[in-house]
Parts: C-alpha cells; structure tokens; sequence
C-alpha cells in the first residue's frame, strides 16, 4: 500500500512537485553505512531525519543501477538492478518506506538515451550485423576513415566509433562506452516503458531523465551546422562552435517523451522531471505539456556569474518563455558542474553570497533543486591527479558530504573514501545544526518561510522598477498576501524604495526582524524578505 503523502505539505490543489523543495542526493557520496568508502542506499535511509528537519519534501537520487562506471553510474549496464556497492533492491525499499513514512517522495535518475556497452543489449548488439539486438543501436555500416557525420560527442570527438568485426559505426553522444539507443526502433521504447513500470511498481516517485532532448537524431544523419549566436550563460554555446541541429532537440522526441509520460501517468501522482539542454532556452517550455514532462531544469543559474544582470536575464527569458502552464525549476549546482559557492569565490565573499542565491533559489517563482551540501555551503574538494576519478573532470563537486569533523567528515569509518574529501573541518552539518547564524539555519529558515508563505510558492512575479541595476528585486503575490525579496549582488550597500513593510528574514545577522521604511538599504551582498502591508 502506498501512503498518502499529501498530508505534510499544506492542503491546497496544486500539485505536490510544484510546491516541493527537492535534495539531490550523489548516493556514492551521500554517507556510507558499511565502511567500504563509498556511500549507499542504506546511508541514505539513515539521513532522512536530517533531511525532514530540513525541510526536504523530495530528494532525487543520481544513477543507483549496476554499472561499470566509466561515467559514474550514467553507463548503465542493468536498469533493473542496483549497483552492489549501493546495496540492493531491498535497500531501495527500504529507503522508498522510511521516505514515505516521512511524508518524503523519491524520485530515481533514468538514463534512456544510452546504456554502457556492457550491457547484456549492446553485447548482443555489437555480435553480428543480423543479431535480433542489432537495430536497438545506432549502426552504419561503413569504412573506417568515414565517419557517417561530423556530430561531436558531448564529452569531446566525434560521436562515432567504428568497430572492425562487423565493419560499421556506432553512435555515442558521451563517452565510446555509452552506445546511444534507437527510439525508433518499437522495442527499444517498449523496453524502456518496462523499466519504468519497474521503479514506479517499487514506489520511485518519478524520475529525472537524463539528456531527454537528445533522444532522438535527424534519421538522415545530416551534419550539424556551426552555431551563429553565442549564449552569455552557457560556455560550451560559443561562436563557431557546433549547433546540435540534427543530432539533438528534434520533433520526433516529443512523442518518445509522450510515450514515458502515458506510462507514469497509470501510476498516482508520479513525476518526469528532464534534464533538457534545449538548443535555445526559448524552447525549455515546449518540453513542459500535460502530456510531456511535469517539470524540466532550467540551467541558467548553474554557470551563470555571480551578478544581478545575468540572474535577471535568465529569470526574464524564463518567465518570458514559460506560458501559464509552464513551471520552472531552479538550480545553483549539480554533480556536473562547480559548486556555485566554489564558483563565486572566485571575486569575492563566497558564503556572504551563497546566502544571497539561497535566498533567490528558495523564493523565485518555481521548483526549487537543493544539491547535497550545498545547504551547509559545502565547496569543491581538491582533488590531485592520483586520486581525480571522472574521465571529464567532474570529482571536486562530488565529495563526500560532511556531516562533521570527525575522520572523513562522518562520511566513512573506512580509511580511504572513494574521493577525497573537502574541508569537513570547518564546513560540516554538527557544526552548523545548533547555530542560528549558520549556512545551514538560513536554509530552514528559508524553506519554513516557503512553506508558510503562500505568496513565495504560488504568488505571481513581478521585479520592481526602478531598483539599481545590481540588486534584484522583485514581488511574489497572491490576492491576500504580498512579498517583496530584495537582493543585493554588489559590493556596496545599496537603498532600495519600497512603501513599508516587515522584514521576514534577512541574509544577515546583523539585521533586525521587524518593521523597515522606505528606502531600505541594504548591506553589500544582503538578501531580506518583506511582507509588504495590504
Ligand atoms: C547527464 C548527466 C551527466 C552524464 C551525462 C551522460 O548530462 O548529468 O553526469 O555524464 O548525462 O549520461
């Protein structure tokens, strides 16, 4: 029997995920409960106390099935299993129990677009050139020095690789040992439907579906263009480099997307939550339909820089681009990239900053995505080149969580974790649990409010005209109930008019609750939140 999770979030018609504060959660990195260096689905379980006290409602778990790991779980070679070092489908029960009794969803990373080459399908696959398996894959048969087009793999080269016994190419938009999947072929789609029957039978909440854009490419395998206009927020978008018009984001993808949708839809209140790089921003919301995904990432804060003008931009392209069915999401960091509070010391206060893009994370018009530790300010970990683990450079933002400043952080009783850690002596949960002033305590504060305010989760958005060009200001609505969220991005402090108010909470310590005048300065790098009097 599935409980009904309702009952902890406030009663009201909208839906749980649009209301819902998530946590994802790196389980190799998350806290390990049988000393082997690398966390697991049990360590998990046992830090659901601390995620509900939070103020958590869903944590979304990175790949948990068998893998060899050449990309760290994202190289599937079982989807109906879990990896040994995670623990075992037991263990995801548990973990989806011990969530549920808390009134906390789970949803579980699904990656359709390609397996590992491991994989009991591509094995099969890569045989003969007439295995019943071969078309479940991107063959083409040909000669060694002609690639079938110029697409290149996300992770760098080209996207094909030719494999002499059968004399044809197979695609990978990642690493040699991620074959991509044929959606074209019925069986594949079917057998993926599968695999999503299988994790929603076992309570996973939904998933978030990896690269879901890209699962489908041009069936005439036509070369991509180079790309004419360069985006601010996304390096990788440059001048001159290459458009993914044919091998990403095609119209065909919108019915696979469908077809996964059909299918979580037989279950109750279920989510598909994509990892989507569109190839404009503008069209994020074409993937966001009642019958496509609920809810799909929106990665403009993940490299934008620490300043009012590309947070403005990105949240404007958003709320411009989103219709009124439309939902975004928000996110600060991930496991792909460097943690925002790492990026942002790069110029100036990191943690005085990192409380101001908490405050703009947890009170814009959206799902808000919280990465593990980012909630106790957590930063990169150094990682020398003995110990670096992912083929692409990704292990400073994935270390092990510090719980406190015993060995390794709490992480591991085992002498060596499977990553160094960080600096778990001054940045670590114990620490910061009973201090008011604490990263930690602004988060709850920050979430409690949310969760109090009607306004911050369902109000409208509106910035306020006239603030200075550094600051973001903006006002949350409803019919009864008016916010305004002022955040200062520079520097210098900063005065900004408003008609009154009650300061709810403020990125500093220094600051008194309580009545406020207008103007309001602000200290450099200050966020304050304030109930604006009917
Ligand atoms: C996504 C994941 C990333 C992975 C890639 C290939 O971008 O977030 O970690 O390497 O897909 O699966």
């Amino acid at each position: 029997m599935r409980r009904d999770l309702s009952s902890r979030l406030p009663q009201h018609p909208v839906d749980w995920w649009r209301r819902a504060v998530f946590y994802q959660i790196y389980p190799r990195s998350f806290a390990d409960s049988n000393g082997d260096g690398v966390g697991d689905l049990d360590g998990v379980t046992a830090h659901l106390d601390y995620l509900e006290s939070v103020g958590i409602d869903a944590i979304w778990l990175n790949p948990i099935n068998p893998s060899p790991l050449d990309d760290w779980g994202y190289d599937i070679s079982d989807y109906c299993g879990i990896h040994p070092e995670l623990g075992d489908l037991a263990a995801f029960e548990r973990l989806i129990a011990a969530a549920h009794r808390r009134g906390i969803r789970v949803i579980v990373d699904l990656v359709p677009n390609h397996t590992s080459d491991q994989h009991p399908w591509f094995v099969e696959s890569r045989a003969s050139r007439t295995s019943p398996k071969r078309d479940w894959y991107i063959w083409i048969p040909g000669t060694a020095d002609r690639p079938p087009s110029n697409w290149e793999s996300y992770f760098g080269g080209s996207t094909w690789k030719f494999d002499p016994a059968t004399a044809a190419w197979y695609l990978h938009m990642f690493l040699e040992q991620q074959p991509d999947l044929n959606y074209r072929n019925p069986e594949v789609v079917a057998a993926m439907h599968d695999v999503i029957r299988f994790w929603l039978e076992r309570g996973a909440d939904g998933f978030r579906i990896d690269v879901v854009q890209g699962l489908i490419k041009d069936e005439q395998l036509r070369d991509n263009p180079v790309r004419g206009v360069r985006d601010p927020d996304i390096p990788w978008y440059a001048e001159g480099s290459q458009d993914p018009l044919y091998s990403s984001d095609r119209p065909e993808v919108h019915e696979i997307i469908r077809g996964f949708r059909r299918v979580s839809d037989d279950y109750k209140d279920r989510i598909l939550v994509g990892e989507t790089w569109p190839r404009e921003q503008e069209r994020l919301a074409d993937y966001l339909r009642p019958d496509e995904l609920q809810l799909a990432f929106n990665f403009r804060f993940l490299l934008a820089r620490y300043d009012a003008r590309r947070f403005r931009a990105a949240i404007e392209l958003t709320e411009k681009s989103f219709g009124p069915g439309a939902w975004p999401t928000w996110t600060l960091s991930n496991h792909d990239f460097p943690r925002h509070i790492s990026r942002f010391a790069r110029h100036g206060d990191a943690d005085a900053r990192a409380r101001v893009a908490a405050m703009m994370l947890l009170t814009l018009r959206g799902t808000p995505f919280i990465y593990y530790g980012e909630e106790i300010g957590m930063r990169d970990a150094e990682v020398a080149a003995a110990s670096k683990r992912d083929p692409v450079g990704r292990d400073g933002c994935r270390s092990p969580m510090q719980w406190s400043d015993a060995r390794n952080g709490g992480f591991s009783t085992n002498a060596k974790t499977w990553l160094p850690c960080g600096d778990f002596k001054a940045v670590n949960v114990a620490r910061q649990m009973n201090d008011p002033r604490s990263m930690l305590s602004l988060y709850r504060r920050l979430i409690e409010l949310r969760r109090s305010t009607p306004a911050i989760v369902e109000g409208s958005y509106r910035e306020l005209e006239g603030a200075p060009e550094d600051c973001l200001v903006f006002h949350r609505e409803t019919a009864t109930q008016h916010i305004v969220v002022a955040l200062n991005f520079s520097a210098e402090p900063r005065a900004i008019d408003l008609h009154g108010g009650k300061i709810l909470l403020s990125t500093i310590d220094t600051r008194a609750a309580g009545s406020t005048k207008s103007p309001l300065t602000l200290a450099p790098d200050e966020g304050v939140i304030v109930m604006v009097e009917a």
